[in-house]
């Protein structure tokens, strides 16, 4: 990149100072640097690439890596007046190389450890998620056209509420399921059945990932966040996180494949959105979004059909991935 921009990967000491440049549920993410180095143990290792403009700390690139060492892009920032300078590109092919020489790092030791050093290291995929249509979706694009990111596949419909979903019909329509059915807060529910469902071993049975009620756990909004029960196992589940103060997220709602059709999942759906929209919550939270996965057509009719009149925006989030080949340098490990 031409221009006065420094842009390298950031210390504990420097990430401080980056806090504003990311969304306010990622920022725990920057206190997490100091156990990165070299690490080991590569699950959940944070990427933070910083701009500098001398001292002046002007951009920021966060990303995480997951437990099978794939990384999720989690934001791109570049302060606004020194946007169109290409600093956005210049930080991500960093994180680009950062990630190569990391990730090839941690496979390489894993390689070590279990006497398959001699074995192709493999490769691993950096992952963008994103909505089109948005204002910054064009600039996204191409930065991530300027890394050689594939082409982008559809994931799944953003449906955007405000406080006036408080008004559907519905919410007054669908209350108690009946016995052996019953519909509780999620942490009220025993501790031993989450752990059931977790290791596959419960009564919900299998779920897509991206359904799981296991993602970003430490977010997750206790106060509308329930449990379906049959006879007091888990069999369901509405799960709603807060990505900002005033916003709650529908991340999943799911039922066992044996009990769908019964009506269940619209009971459950609402009442999580009662325990919102009819609560103090409503006033610290008035905005709301739904997240419904393609893999998902049921969900996505009901949600279409019930929710589309009272949002205010619609968007489709898409994902594009760039996959690398691990150049492993096994010779420096062993
Ligand atoms: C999106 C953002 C990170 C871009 O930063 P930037 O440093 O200005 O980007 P770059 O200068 O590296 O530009 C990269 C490419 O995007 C294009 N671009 C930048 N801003 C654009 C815009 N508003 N509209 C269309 N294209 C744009 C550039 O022309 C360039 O394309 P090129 O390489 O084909 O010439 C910046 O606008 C920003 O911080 N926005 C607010 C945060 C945000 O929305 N982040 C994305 C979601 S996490």
């Amino acid at each position: 990149m031409d221009g006065p921009f420094i842009i390298k990967p950031l210390t504990q000491h420097e990430a401080a100072l980056f806090m504003p440049m990311t969304y306010p549920s990622y920022r725990h993410l920057l206190m997490r640097l100091s156990d990165e180095k070299m690490s080991e143990r590569g699950r959940n290792s944070v990427f933070a690439i910083g701009a500098f403009l001398g001292l002046l700390p002007v951009g920021l690139t966060l990303a995480l890596a997951d437990a099978s060492l794939d990384i999720d892009i989690l934001s791109i920032y570049a302060a606004r007046q020194f946007r169109g300078n290409g600093m956005a590109a210049a930080m991500l092919k960093e994180l680009v190389l950062e990630a190569r020489g990391r990730i090839g790092k941690m496979r390489g030791h894993q390689l070590v450890r279990s006497g398959s050093a001699g074995e192709d290291p493999g490769s691993f995929r950096i992952r963008a998620i994103y909505e089109k249509e948005h204002h910054f979706s064009q600039a996204v694009e191409r930065i991530l056209d300027s890394q050689g990111f594939e082409p982008s596949t559809p994931r799944c419909t953003v449906f955007r509420c405000d406080s006036e979903m408080g008004q559907m019909p519905w919410l007054d329509m669908y209350f108690d399921v009946s016995e052996p059915f019953r519909i509780i807060p999620w942490i009220e529910v025993d501790p031993g059945e989450i752990e059931l469902v977790r290791t596959g071993n419960g009564e919900a049975g299998e779920f897509p990932q991206e359904l799981s009620p296991f993602s970003e756990t430490d977010r997750i909004e206790p106060s509308n966040s329930m449990a379906l029960l049959r006879s007091g196992k888990i069999v369901g589940w509405s799960i709603t996180h807060r990505p900002m103060p005033d916003t709650i997220r529908y991340s999943s709602i799911f039922v066992a494949a044996d009990i769908r059709g019964l009506g269940l999942a619209i009971p459950l759906l609402m009442e999580s959105i009662r325990r919102h929209v009819r609560t103090e919550m409503a006033v610290q939270a008035p905005k709301a979004t739904f997240v419904v996965y393609h893999t998902n057509p049921e969900m996505k009719r009901m949600v279409s059909r019930r929710m589309a009149r009272y949002s205010k925006e619609i968007t489709e989030s898409v994902e594009r991935i760039l996959s690398i080949a691990i150049n492993c340098i096994l010779s420096l490990l062993l």
